[in-house]
């Protein structure tokens, strides 16, 4: 895999909270904000010409995509970047109800909770991932399964109706997607578990297959984790996203939408 030097797609972690691609977007459109208003406010003061609105957000928009272009951040920020101003002042203009920007606000807030700063966002896998997971686990004895991140539970609850015999668990750290595994436990009446939690300060000698669908920037991490805690013989499976520079025992491929299991035996 080809080691990406742009924010947002780093392969270790930010020093500080600023190193973050999200705080450093949100700055980049602050400042932009400031420079565009500054201008608007000379070009009135000045010359006596006022600045159309829509013109105005574009200028911001292309002001924060060139800093982030400048820093380097990855080329999505880019894109977000220039449309951000253009699409916030159209949803301003629909003039909806505030209540409803305020529980967009809050539905996204808890089913994204940390991912800008653990660079992890929700998506979730399908059922044809979870029948190749399901053909990789060791089908002659009981095992200790966990998925690291696992969103709205899909994987552990399909895994564990399965195999009865064997222990199901997700971590997740956003508290929507917990709270959704939960209700789907107790509705389906299963026997997977949910922690909510961060899978960082779990210890993965407890398992013996641990599943990962996280993001590029996280792999590094996940690695040196799983090299210094996994058991001799386990199994890390990684859904889409390869560790850098560490050959897979295997992989599966390709899948329904051509994205691989790639696994590793330690
Ligand atoms: C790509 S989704 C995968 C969901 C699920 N594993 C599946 O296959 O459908 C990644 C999930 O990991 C969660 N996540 C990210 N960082 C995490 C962390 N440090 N600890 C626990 N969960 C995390 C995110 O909130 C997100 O729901």
């Amino acid at each position: 895999m080809n080691s990406v030097r742009r924010f947002g797609a780093k392969l270790t972690s930010p020093e500080s909270v600023f190193h973050l691609p999200a705080v450093q977007a949100l700055f980049y459109q602050i400042l932009s904000f400031s420079l565009v208003l500054l201008i608007a406010r000379g070009l009135v003061a000045i010359f006596d010409i006022s600045v159309n609105l829509w013109l105005a957000a574009f200028f911001q928009g292309l002001l924060a995509a060139c800093f982030s272009c400048w820093r380097k951040l990855a080329s999505w920020w880019l894109a977000i970047q220039l449309f951000f101003p253009l699409v916030l002042l159209f949803a301003l203009s629909l003039q909806l109800p505030p209540m409803l920007f305020m529980l967009g606000f809050l539905a996204l807030l808890f089913l994204y909770w940390t991912t800008f700063r653990t660079q992890v966002p929700f998506y979730p896998s399908g059922s044809a991932t979870w029948q190749a997971v399901a053909e990789l686990l060791p089908q002659e004895l009981a095992i200790r399964f966990i998925d690291i991140g696992s969103g709205l539970g899909g994987l552990t609850l399909n895994l564990a109706e399965r195999r009865p015999e064997s222990e199901f668990t997700g971590i997740e750290i956003a508290p929507l997607p917990w709270l959704v595994s939960v209700l789907r436990v107790f509705l389906t009446r299963s026997r997977a578990r949910f922690k909510r939690g961060d899978y960082r300060h779990l210890d993965f000698a407890a398992y013996d297959v641990v599943f990962a669908y996280l993001s590029p920037v996280a792999m590094p991490a996940l690695w040196e984790k799983a090299r210094a805690e996994m058991r001799a013989g386990t199994l890390l499976l990684s859904y889409e996203f390869l560790i850098p520079d560490v050959v897979p025992t295997m992989v599966i491929a390709p899948l329904v939408n051509h994205r691989q299991i790639y696994c590793w035996r330690m």
